[in-house]
């Protein structure tokens, strides 16, 4: 009879919990209207995957150049530029790029000034742009399959495809609603974002000579975004990988003692 019963409870959760993932996907299926995003492949991608502190210096420009004039940068402390695993520039540049590209408020002088490597980037929300620094942390591009997310073990969470897609994504289509102007993007929830294309390629010129079609920007900004939004992501993984290691070591340590320890009982040995 107990059996009986405890084994029809654990049925009926079994399915009660199978029920709500379906009702929790359908949902959120409906809700999406999600967009088509493209599978970027970046270098930090898999467990030993680094930041290209060539790709993140390039991307930088794209941001100072394009992206700044609406979207604001207001976590990222400008000398973080010259961290080991970042852009990796020297002090003497991370300070020439502050002067030279933003002027900061200060409340002593009452007045702006020439930003400082200890400044942080300013905000900026006079077009009513969102702030980029965790952009590649606050959205998903894999959501399924059936929006389970199990893509994500595989592929990441998606924050830098979704970007580049976005970037990559407009198809040129416009309407005006309600007084603003939306641009169709394919990448977009809901298709229709009230951004004009910020980039069409060939937008800056790289020193480095690497090629600027609008596909190698996107993918160079879309880097430098993952940077800002986890700029010790190497470190961690390195972190990471140093702990699996020694874990590793020690389950094989303790595998041996625990043989050893059982050894006089196992093999009825009394004076071993
Ligand atoms: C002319 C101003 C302008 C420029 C330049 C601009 N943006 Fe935007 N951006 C906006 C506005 C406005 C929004 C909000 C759009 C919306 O929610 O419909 C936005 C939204 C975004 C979003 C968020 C989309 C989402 O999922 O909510 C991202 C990512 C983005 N911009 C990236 C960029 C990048 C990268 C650049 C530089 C290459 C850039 N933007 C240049 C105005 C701009």
């Amino acid at each position: 009879m107990f059996k009986k019963l405890t084994l029809s409870a654990i049925t009926a959760l079994v399915l009660g919990a199978a029920g709500a993932l379906v009702v929790g996907t359908s949902a959120a299926n409906a809700a999406g209207g999600a967009g088509h995003i493209e599978d970027f492949d970046f270098s930090f991608e898999g467990a030993f995957g680094t930041y290209d502190q060539h790709q993140l210096q390039r991307g930088l420009q794209i941001y100072t150049e394009v992206c700044a004039s609406c979207h604001g940068l207001q976590y990222v402390p400008f000398r973080t530029l010259g961290d080991a695993g970042g852009p990796q520039f020297s002090e003497d540049e991370v300070r020439a790029y502050a002067e030279q590209n933003f002027e900061i408020y200060d409340e002593e002088l009452e007045d702006f000034r020439p930003a400082k490597p200890a400044d942080h980037f300013p905000a900026n929300t006079s077009a009513g742009a969102p702030d980029l620094t965790l952009m590649a942390k606050a959205r998903a591009g894999f959501h399924g399959p059936y929006g389970l997310g199990i893509n994500q073990f595989f592929k990441g969470i998606g924050g830098p495809e979704y970007i580049a897609s976005l970037l990559t994504g407009y198809t040129g289509e416009e309407k005006e609603e309600a007084g603003v102007t939306l641009y169709e993007n394919t990448a977009f929830a809901g298709g229709w974002i009230s951004m004009a294309p910020p980039l069409y390629g060939e937008d800056v010129e790289y020193a480095d000579g690497h090629s600027n079609s609008l596909h190698h920007e996107a993918q160079d900004i879309s880097a430098f975004l993952m940077w800002s939004a986890e700029p010790k992501m190497m470190a961690r993984k390195q972190a990471g990988f140093t702990a699996v290691l020694f874990l590793s070591v020690l389950a094989v340590l303790l595998y041996l003692t625990n043989k050893r320890l059982w050894k006089p009982i196992k093999y009825g040995r009394k004076d071993d």
